[in-house]
């Protein structure tokens, strides 16, 4: 990049800033997260944010999620505890004790619902990612605590008014000028996905190829967001890390698989071995 604001997120700097888990932690050290995800129809999205959370070292994971989507989702990831209708629970002001993080919206589609859950949650200090559902247009009211909206260029032409060719033209630019009016940071995903702080500086992510193109790889980013910003201390890194990691899964998975055979659900397959080389 020009701009001397905007850096490549790189290797070194994963290696710089993620670190073997000390000997002495215990799950509370990571933190507890919630995800407000899935619906009977989408259970998938919530599952493949489960297990990035997971896999990636959160401490504790909540799901709030429909029954049906949570009887699926814990065969494969019995790790997880439910929040069983969730969305409606937390409309009507339930919150789990000891949350550190929350990220909302994946496979979601009820829009006042998910309204009033935010509504609920503007309040507590915890960090807040807005995913997919989740990312309707909205004023973004000051806040003590960070929010995290995780468009893609649809959803953040939505969000902007401004058209998708338009945004993609103008990635850095268009990003950065929203984190700033609104206070927010902005992960704007797709091909270089770059990540746009309320301070004007940002990172461009070189990780990642075509094999993401695929229903719910994105689902599978908002968990591993959720899953560093709880584990780290460090947001701005946390987020970069995640995004990077994201990315290097995929570049990893197509060393022994073609692009289009590779589905959402294999990034985190790798991830153990990608962080192995790293940290
Ligand atoms: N190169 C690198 N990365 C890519 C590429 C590419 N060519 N294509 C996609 N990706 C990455 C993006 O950067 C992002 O991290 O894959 C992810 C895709 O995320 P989404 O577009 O959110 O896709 P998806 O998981 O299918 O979303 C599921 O949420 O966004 C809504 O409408 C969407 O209902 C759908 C649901
Ligand atoms: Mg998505």
């Amino acid at each position: 990049p020009h701009d001397a604001k905007w850096k490549i997120w790189s290797e070194k700097d994963v290696k710089r800033t993620m670190k073997k888990r000390g000997s002495n932690s215990h799950k509370g050290t990571f933190g507890t997260g919630l995800l407000v995800a899935g619906t009977d129809e989408m259970p998938g999205s919530a599952m493949l944010a489960g297990l990035g959370a997971m896999k990636i070292g959160i401490g504790k994971l909540v799901i709030a999620t429909t029954p049906y989507a949570a009887s699926i989702i814990a065969t494969r990831l019995p790790e997880a505890t439910y929040l069983h209708d969730g969305l409606n629970k937390l409309a009507v002001g339930t919150f789990p004790d000891g949350i550190r993080a929350m990220a909302i919206g994946p496979g979601l589609t009820d829009e006042k619902l998910i309204d009033q859950v935010l509504e609920n949650v503007w309040e507590k200090e915890i960090p807040l990612v807005i995913d997919a559902g989740a990312l309707g247009k909205r004023e973004f009211a000051p806040r003590k605590a960070p929010i995290i909206i995780t468009p893609h260029p649809g959803e953040f032409s939505r969000l902007t008014g401004l058209s998708v060719k338009e945004i993609e033209a103008n990635r850095l630019e268009i990003s950065s000028q929203f984190a700033l009016q609104k206070n927010v940071i902005v992960v704007l995903k797709g091909a270089n996905t770059v990540i746009a702080f309320p301070n004007g500086t940002g990172f461009i992510n070189r990780t990642g190829n075509a094999a993401l193109a695929k229903g719910g790889s994105g689902d599978t980013l908002t968990g591993m967001i959720l899953g560093l910003i709880c584990s780290e201390s460090d947001i701005t890194s946390a987020i970069a890390n995640a995004v990077y990691l994201h990315g290097l899964c995929a570049d990893e998975l197509v060393k022994e698989q073609n692009e289009r055979s590779i589905v959402a659900g294999n990034i985190t397959n790798v991830l153990g071995r990608v962080m192995n080389r790293l940290i």
